[in-house]
């Protein structure tokens, strides 16, 4: 049975998440430029977004910048800028034939302008689009996410906007950028690194971690096929034991 027959279509994550690492070892390997990495790594983003918006999976979000990454070489970190600019306006046709909305989270503001004038066009050309909502994070930290959310509920504790006993987990929720997205099902991390990177701490409470050491440019369809099938085998039980679940 071929690879894709054997995932169950009503049981596909409502939400993934894709750390996507690996780019500089893989440029490495090929005793290129970590730069050469990226532009290749930007093939395998296309590939997944297809197969996502294939397979009708409504929630893809992509880890392509975090906050600690402006730490990188200046050089590099412009190359990235460059090619998040240069992909945005690539990837645009395809968003809207393929009916995908692109938002981005993260401290957008500390982007350079032109890259976040590309953002906003492209945001703004494909916010009615409906077949899938695909989230960029950039300069993203899940810790900048929490803190940010904090500061603004207090805010409106302090104006009597809310009250301190009203303060739930949806409350909290809706003060994340994510608050128009469901929690994490399924988070993918290429490249072999067992960690999480300041990704989304708050949304992955309760995902399914999956880890393959498959560097992000060479990620293809066949290992996403292997992770959604690896995923629809767990059993979730959310604290539940196993015979209430079944
Ligand atoms: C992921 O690949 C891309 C970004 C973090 C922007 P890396 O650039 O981290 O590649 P490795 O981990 O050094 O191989
Ligand atoms: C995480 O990868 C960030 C992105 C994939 C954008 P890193 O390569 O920056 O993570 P660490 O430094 O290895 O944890
Ligand atoms: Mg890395």
């Amino acid at each position: 049975m071929n690879l894709v027959d054997q995932i169950q279509k009503d049981f596909l994550p409502k939400h993934l998440a894709i750390i996507m690492d690996g780019n500089g070892r893989w440029a490495k390997q090929k005793g290129k430029l970590r730069v050469f990495g990226h532009e290749n790594g930007t093939k395998a983003v296309r590939r997944t977004i297809e197969t996502c918006a294939e397979l009708g999976i409504p929630n893809l979000t992509l880890y392509a910048f975090s906050t600690e990454n402006w730490n990188r070489p200046k050089l590099e970190v412009e190359a990235l800028m460059r090619l998040l600019v240069s992909s945005l306006r690539k990837e645009l046709k395809q968003l809207v034939k393929n009916n995908i909305k692109l938002q981005a989270i993260g401290n957008l503001d500390s982007l350079p302008n032109k890259a976040k004038k590309e953002l906003f066009e492209v945001v703004e050309k494909t916010k009615n689009n409906t077949q899938m909502t695909l989230t960029l994070a950039l300069s993203y930290g899940s810790r900048a996410e929490i803190k940010n959310a904090v500061k603004e509920i207090c805010n409106k504790v302090k104006n009597n906007i809310i009250s301190i006993e009203t303060i739930d987990e949806s409350i909290i929720n809706q003060h994340l950028y994510t608050q128009n997205l469901p929690d994490v099902d399924l988070l993918i991390r290429t490249s072999g690194e067992h960690r999480i990177s300041n990704f989304l701490l708050w949304q992955i409470a309760y995902a399914e971690l999956y880890f393959t050491d498959v560097l992000w440019p060479d990620f293809d369809k066949k290992d996403l096929y292997e992770a959604l099938i690896n995923y629809q085998n767990r059993e979730r039980r959310f604290g539940k034991t196993s015979e209430q679940i079944n």
